[in-house]
């Protein structure tokens, strides 16, 4: 039997943890696993686009655990009351190619970005950051709120969004929420405005076109930008002079993915980037200087959906109680698919004896 994870499952296990201490567990296990760069198979997601969105298949391995993600991105949908980002994965075990987990991954993915936005905070931000503006106030953007108050230490949101009912949204939202009574909630009238005086500026807006959410003018020395929207290729945040300041610096999860999806999509393919990974091991310097300008050209990475699902499996497992589904045949010869399954209780079907039917 294959251990399952649904919607309900996953609001379950959130609950039992809290959200906040969830996206630090599971920030912790993508930490350990970016430690552990090396030892993972990887590859650029393969995307199938269309004109309103993509389709992408998020493949990595260890070499004893193999995983992968369906993810789309299509931001239209929301106008038709369906989700931007919708996604599910599946953990195998490498030794015998056999699932060991198949789950969703729409909540998972928006609590392993908060983590991994996070984590990327850590490294890349000025240790004393303390107000973030937040530029788009969509399905991800509490997780976003949840994960850099609780590990970045942000007790002021200066938010906006060109829909002011996705604005109140959110307020309700983080409103409810007891660990983030301590935030000061501040609605901006302008992108430009939320950013005046922020350390930190999270962009998680969705259009798929290079739209230009922030400019040079929004940029002050010494901020951490954490940009997640831009995702794909022709679908960027950042107009591309930001990424030219003299004083930038650019870290990215795999490079050869973010060449084509990131917002480094708009520079010469040898334009300098650092890897996460180098950071996370200690081999290239987060922050240099306190004037520095730190960009986190996110776009999301098959390891950390990979450290997510193994963090879910675990969960399960602990709990003891997991849904199982009969994803694969359990029949007991394993050479025997037809009769085994398809065949089962049908009398003339059934092996008599060494090559015989009867
Ligand atoms: N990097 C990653 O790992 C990662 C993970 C998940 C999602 N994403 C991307 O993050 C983006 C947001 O995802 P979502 O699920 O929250 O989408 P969503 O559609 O739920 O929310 C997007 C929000 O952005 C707002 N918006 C659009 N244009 C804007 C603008 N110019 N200024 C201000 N607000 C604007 C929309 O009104 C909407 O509220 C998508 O592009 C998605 O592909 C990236």
């Amino acid at each position: 039997m294959v251990a399952y994870i649904g919607v309900s499952d996953i609001r379950r296990l959130v609950h039992a943890i809290g959200p906040a201490t969830f996206i630090e567990q599971l920030a912790a296990e993508i930490e350990a696993d970016y430690r552990r760069w090396g030892a993972f198979q990887k590859s650029a997601r393969l995307a199938s686009h269309s004109q309103v969105g993509v389709i992408e298949l998020m493949p990595t391995s260890d070499g004893e655990l193999y995983s992968f993600k369906y993810v789309n991105g299509h931001p239209k949908n929301t106008a038709a009351g369906l989700l931007t980002v919708t996604a599910f994965g599946m953990l195998a075990d490498v030794a015998t190619g056999y699932p060991l987990l198949l789950s969703e991954l729409t909540v998972t993915t928006a609590l392993r970005t908060a983590a991994m936005s996070a984590l990327a905070a850590q490294r890349l931000a000025r240790p004393d950051s303390r107000v973030m503006a937040l530029i788009g106030c969509g399905a991800q953007s509490e997780f976003q709120v949840i994960g850099f108050s609780h590990l970045v230490g942000i007790d002021e949101l200066r938010f906006f969004d060109v829909d002011p009912l996705a604005m109140a949204k959110l307020e309700g939202n983080i409103r409810a929420v007891p660990e983030l009574s301590r935030v000061r909630l501040i609605r901006a009238q302008s992108t430009m405005a939320a950013c005046h005086g922020a350390d930190i500026v999270t962009t998680v807006t969705a259009d798929k076109r290079n739209a230009v959410i922030l400019t040079p003018r929004m940029i002050a020395p010494g901020m951490h930008i954490n940009a997640v929207g831009g995702d794909c290729p022709g679908k960027t945040e950042l107009h591309p002079d930001i990424l030219r300041m003299a004083n930038a610096r650019v870290v990215v999860e795999y490079e050869p993915q973010s060449r084509i999806e990131g917002e480094i999509q708009q520079m010469p393919a040898d334009f300098p980037v650092v890897e996460f990974a180098d950071v996370a091991r200690g081999r290239v310097p987060g922050r240099v200087h306190p004037e520095d300008v730190t960009i986190f050209d996110s776009v999301g990475f098959a390891l950390e959906d990979y450290s997510a699902l193994r963090f879910l499996h675990r969960l399960v497992q602990d709990e003891g109680h997991g849904r199982q589904i009969d994803l694969v045949p359990r029949i007991a010869d394993p050479r025997d698919l037809y009769g085994g399954v398809i065949g089962g209780g049908r009398p003339w079907l059934r092996v008599a004896g060494k090559g015989a039917i009867r």
